[in-house]
């Protein structure tokens, strides 16, 4: 693999919003699941547990969260009020989806309903809900971030769309629920992913990154 190549692959993956119901072969999934496991993590404890749901336990799990919808307790809070620079590159991205599927921002019906989809994995096939073990602090969640990432990248190396989503992590008891799971470990977030659906307005959204200057300060 050149560095090209691995440019190309980064910049291929995008969320992806909308998706046809074709399920993916297991063995994909696994080879994705099985790159992800080589992400770094502190002393390497690889603190990552998956549930992966798929099909019509996921499309009723979704339901479940659905009507739970407006009273979210996710088990680590998801309280961040956006300032400044972040809060402009929020918007940023709402603009971008939201101009792609024609919703206007004094549209509040059709944004509740837009980000309800969130709560179905946008009805992708599969989604991989992400656990960290009880009283894993900041430290431990910054792991999973590489291992979310090496998954999206495997995936999108396999052809495949995805999306990371805190929105499945709002509803954890749900999830808990519903999987059989006991209580403890906390769930962080969820990734949809499967066959991307080219003519799902959402996934025209594109967005941008700031300039490398803006973000890095070289010290000698
Ligand atoms: C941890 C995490 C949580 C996210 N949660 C959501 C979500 O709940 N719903 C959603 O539509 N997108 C979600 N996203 C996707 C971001 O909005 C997206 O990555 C960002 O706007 C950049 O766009 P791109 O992924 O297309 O490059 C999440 C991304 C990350 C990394």
């Amino acid at each position: 693999m050149t560095p090209e190549d691995f440019d190309r692959l980064v910049r291929a993956r995008r969320s992806v919003r909308g998706y046809k119901p074709d399920p993916v072969a297991p063995e994909v999934i696994d080879r994705a699941l099985e790159a992800a496991l080589w992400a770094p993590s502190n002393c390497n404890v690889q603190p990552w547990s998956v549930h992966l749901v798929s099909g019509e336990t996921l499309r009723s799990l979704g339901a479940k969260m659905l009507a739970q919808a407006g009273a979210p307790k996710p088990d680590v809070p998801m309280d961040t009020a956006y300032t400044g620079v972040f809060r402009e590159r929020q918007i940023g991205s709402a603009v971008a989806l939201y101009g792609a599927m024609g919703i206007a921002r004094d549209d509040r019906e059709g944004r509740t309903a837009a980000f309800q989809r969130n709560l179905d994995a946008f009805g992708a096939p599969h989604a991989a809900f992400i656990f960290l073990p009880e009283n894993f602090g900041t430290r431990e969640a910054a792991d999973l971030g590489g291992f979310v990432q090496t998954f999206l990248l495997a995936l999108t190396a396999q052809g495949l769309g995805s999306c990371a989503q805190g929105a499945l992590s709002l509803y954890p008891d749900v999830v808990r629920d519903h999987l059989g799971l006991p209580a403890g470990a906390q769930l962080m977030v969820g990734i949809a992913f499967g066959h991307e659906d080219p003519d799902h307005p959402a996934n025209a959204a594109r967005t941008v990154r700031e300039e490398l200057e803006g973000m890095v300060r070289r010290h000698g």
